[in-house]
C-alpha cells in the first residue's frame, strides 16, 4: 500500500467494484463529467466496467482508495497513460460523495505523486480537468501543479461544451510533503 497522510492507495479489491460503480459511475453527472465520454448503464459485474483491472496492462495502474484509520474505500486514484520513453504519466481521482470535503484529494494527489515519481521514476504528471472543478483544481495547485493551458470547450459534458484546464508537474518541481 502506498501510504499518505490521510489515506492509503491499494489494489483493487473484487468488491470495491460494486460500491465504485454504484457510487461513482451510478451517479450520471458525476460520471460524465469525469469520465470524457457517453454515460452508459452498466451490467452488474461486467469486465467492462471501468473499475475492473487487467494486472497485465502496463500503462494503466489503478489504486483504491481507502481510510488509513479503518481501511474503508473512498475512492479510486488512477495513474494513466504512462509513457515510459517520455517518462510521463496522467493522474485522475473520485472519491464516493460521502468522502469528498474531507481533504482526501489533496492528500491523494500526494500519493500518486509520491508513486509518479519517486516509485515510478517519472520526469512529468498531468492532470485534465474541467475548469469549474475548484475542488480538483485546488487539489492539484496545492500539490504544485502548474496550469499550462485551456482547452476550449473541449468537452461535451450533459448537452454543452466546457472547457478543461491542462495542469502539470516536473520531478524537479514537486516538493513532497515532510
Ligand atoms: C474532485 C474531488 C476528488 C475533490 O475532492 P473533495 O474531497 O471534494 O475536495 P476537497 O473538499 O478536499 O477540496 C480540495 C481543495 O479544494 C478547495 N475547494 C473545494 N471546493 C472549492 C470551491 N468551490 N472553490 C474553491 N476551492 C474549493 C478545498 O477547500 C480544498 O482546499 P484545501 O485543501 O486548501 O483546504 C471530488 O470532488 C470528486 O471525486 N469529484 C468527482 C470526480 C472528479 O471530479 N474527479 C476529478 C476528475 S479530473
Amino acid at each position: 500500500m502506498m501510504r499518505g497522510a490521510l489515506v492509503g492507495l491499494r489494489a483493487r479489491h473484487e468488491d470495491d467494484i460494486p460500491i465504485l460503480e454504484d457510487e461513482l459511475h451510478g451517479d450520471v453527472v458525476t460520471a460524465s463529467r469525469a469520465q470524457g465520454r457517453p454515460w452508459r448503464p452498466l451490467t452488474p459485474g461486467s469486465k467492462q466496467s471501468q473499475f475492473a483491472v487487467d494486472d497485465a496492462e502496463q500503462g494503466h495502474v489503478p489504486f483504491s482508495v481507502v481510510e488509513l484509520d479503518g481501511g474503508t474505500l473512498v475512492g479510486t486514484a488512477t495513474l494513466w497513460g504512462i509513457d515510459d520513453h517520455s517518462r510521463s504519466a496522467h493522474i485522475g481521482l473520485g472519491l464516493l460523495p460521502a468522502a469528498r470535503g474531507k481533504g482526501y484529494a489533496g492528500d491523494v494527489v500526494a500519493t500518486l505523486c509520491h508513486y509518479g515519481f519517486v516509485v515510478r521514476g517519472l520526469h512529468r504528471l498531468q492532470i485534465e480537468t474541467l475548469s469549474d472543478n475548484a475542488a480538483m483544481l485546488r487539489a492539484a495547485e496545492r500539490n504544485g501543479f502548474v496550469r499550462e493551458g485551456v482547452l476550449r470547450s473541449s468537452a461535451w459534458v450533459m448537452g454543452e461544451f466546457l472547457d478543461e484546464v491542462l495542469l502539470g508537474l516536473l520531478a524537479r518541481e514537486w516538493r513532497p510533503a515532510a
